[in-house]
This record gives structure tokens, C-alpha cells and sequence, in this order.
């Protein structure tokens, strides 16, 4: 049985997981971890997992730590992903893989894919592109390939580096404008409860993990963001100037 599972607050990770899944297994069973695990995942050494999170702060957002401890397998074959907003990955495939190691996995495959930035749809604009599912496309048919011919050492090395990055911290954050109706559709799908039900133009910032759900998903179009655009600006030009522009999907197979 293939299982994939994805945090994916504003889908753009669960969009890429999902085709992977497909294409080695029109059946695989989807689960969505965004809001958190309530009871243990236990899986064995005939099923495969997918595991695909974003980048945030280039490592692997806190949430997801917490939940990845409740998926346990027992030399299960997995498959790693990291989709992240074209800045840079960072050290998140290397932690990702050394969390799942720890629970029982064995990572056949890894792979990292861009998708549009969460925090500013004027970065990586358009992402997945064509040649991303074409990358996408080549990824799954050599792990249908590597499933195939299971070898002794099977696993895989990923880039990054131990210590991980320091977290820096981000001082972004979702406010309300008046197109608010309080229906409430965000403080339920907030994935930590920062957002009050009664009243939700109220936000708990010590627990908000900037993940851009409630921006993404309101129906109102009644979130925006904190920041000044003169800050988006500078995260716009670091993108253009500093980080380079364009990054291919990487794959470690
Ligand atoms: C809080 C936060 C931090 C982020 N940090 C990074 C980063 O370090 N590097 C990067 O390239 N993209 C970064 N991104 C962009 C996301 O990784 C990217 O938009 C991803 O596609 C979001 O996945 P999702 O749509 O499944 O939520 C960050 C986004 C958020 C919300």
C-alpha cells in the first residue's frame, strides 16, 4: 500500500506529492498531516510512504517534527520531498531524512521541487512549471524503477548540513481587513489554533507560524499581510539578486 502524506498549508505541497503518488500507484491512500496527527501511523516492510513538507526558514517547519514522530515504519521504503519558494532548501531534506531514519524508514528516493513563495506570489510566479512535472514525471518512473530491483544499500544522500540553520525568525504575520465576516473558515483550518473562533481578526503571534493558510484559503479575501511592502521588496530583490533566480528541481535517487 503506498501512503502519502503532506503538511501543505497552502496546497502547493500537496499538489506535488499527490502527482508523485499517482503515477506510481492510482490507489495510494492521501493523507493530509496539515492539521496535525491524532492517532499513530504504523506501517511495515511491504508498504511504501511518500512524505512531502515545505520549507520554512529552510528547515522543517516545528509542527511537522511533532507529527513525523507519529508516523513510524518498520523498514518501510519511503520517499522524501521538500518543495520550497525558490529561495534556497537549506538543511530541511537533510532534517527531514534524518527524522524519518530515526523512525524506521529507508529512503529510497528524495527529491526537492519549487513552488510559488507563500509569502510573496511575485517569487517563483507560476511554480510547478512544465519542465518541473516533467522532472516530476522522470523522478516517478525511477523510483518505480528502484522499487523494481530492490538493492542492498538502497538509501540515499541528500544535500545540507549538521548542525542545521539557526531558524531565523520572521516577522510576518496575517491581520484582517474589514471584508471579514467572521465565518470562521480560518480558525479552523489554522494548523496551530492561533486564531481566535469567537472573534478571528484576533491571532495568537507567540504560536502563528506565518504559514499563509488563512491568507490562502478565505473565502473573504480578508487577510493581508503585516509586513510593509517596503519588506517585500527587499525579500523580492535578495530573491532576484542574491539567491539567484531560477532553481531546478533536485533529485537523489
Ligand atoms: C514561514 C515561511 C518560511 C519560508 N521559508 C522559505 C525558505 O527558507 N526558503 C524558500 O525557498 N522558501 C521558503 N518559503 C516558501 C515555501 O517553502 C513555499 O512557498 C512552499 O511552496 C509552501 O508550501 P505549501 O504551499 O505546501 O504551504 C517559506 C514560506 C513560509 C510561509
Amino acid at each position: 500500500m503506498l501512503n502519502a502524506f503532506y503538511f501543505s498549508p497552502t496546497f502547493s505541497t500537496k499538489k506535488i506529492v499527490t502527482l508523485i503518488a499517482k503515477g506510481l500507484d492510482p490507489n495510494f491512500s492521501e493523507k493530509d498531516i496539515t492539521l496535525g496527527i491524532d492517532s499513530e501511523f504504523i506501517l511495515n516492510d511491504t508498504d511504501t510512504a511518500i512524505i512531502g513538507i515545505p520549507v520554512h526558514n529552510g528547515r522543517v517547519p516545528a509542527l511537522v517534527v511533532e507529527s513525523l514522530k507519529k508516523i513510524k515504519g518498520n523498514k518501510t521504503n519511503l520517499i522524501t520531498v521538500a518543495v520550497y519558494g525558490s529561495r534556497d532548501y537549506d538543511d530541511t531534506l537533510l532534517e527531514l531524512n534524518d527524522i524519518c531514519q530515526g523512525q524506521g524508514f529507508n529512503i529510497i528516493a528524495s527529491a526537492t521541487f519549487v513552488a510559488q513563495h507563500s509569502l510573496n506570489d511575485t517569487i517563483a510566479t507560476g511554480r510547478p512549471n512544465k519542465e518541473d512535472l516533467l522532472k516530476l514525471e522522470e523522478f516517478t518512473l525511477k523510483i518505480k524503477d528502484k522499487l523494481k530491483t530492490p538493492e542492498q544499500d538502497s538509501s540515499v544522500k541528500v544535500k545540507g548540513k549538521f548542525p542545521y540553520r539557526k531558524k531565523p525568525g520572521l516577522p510576518i504575520y496575517p491581520i484582517v481587513n474589514e471584508k471579514c465576516n467572521n465565518c470562521g473558515l480560518c480558525a479552523k483550518e489554522c494548523p496551530v489554533g492561533a486564531i481566535d473562533f469567537e472573534d478571528p481578526k484576533i491571532i495568537n503571534r507567540k504560536i502563528c507560524l506565518s504559514c499563509m493558510r488563512c491568507f490562502n484559503i478565505c473565502p473573504q479575501g480578508a487577510r493581508e499581510h503585516n509586513t510593509k511592502p517596503i519588506a517585500m521588496f527587499l525579500l523580492n530583490t535578495l530573491n532576484k539578486f542574491v539567491f539567484k533566480g531560477y532553481k531546478e528541481p533536485e533529485l537523489f535517487i
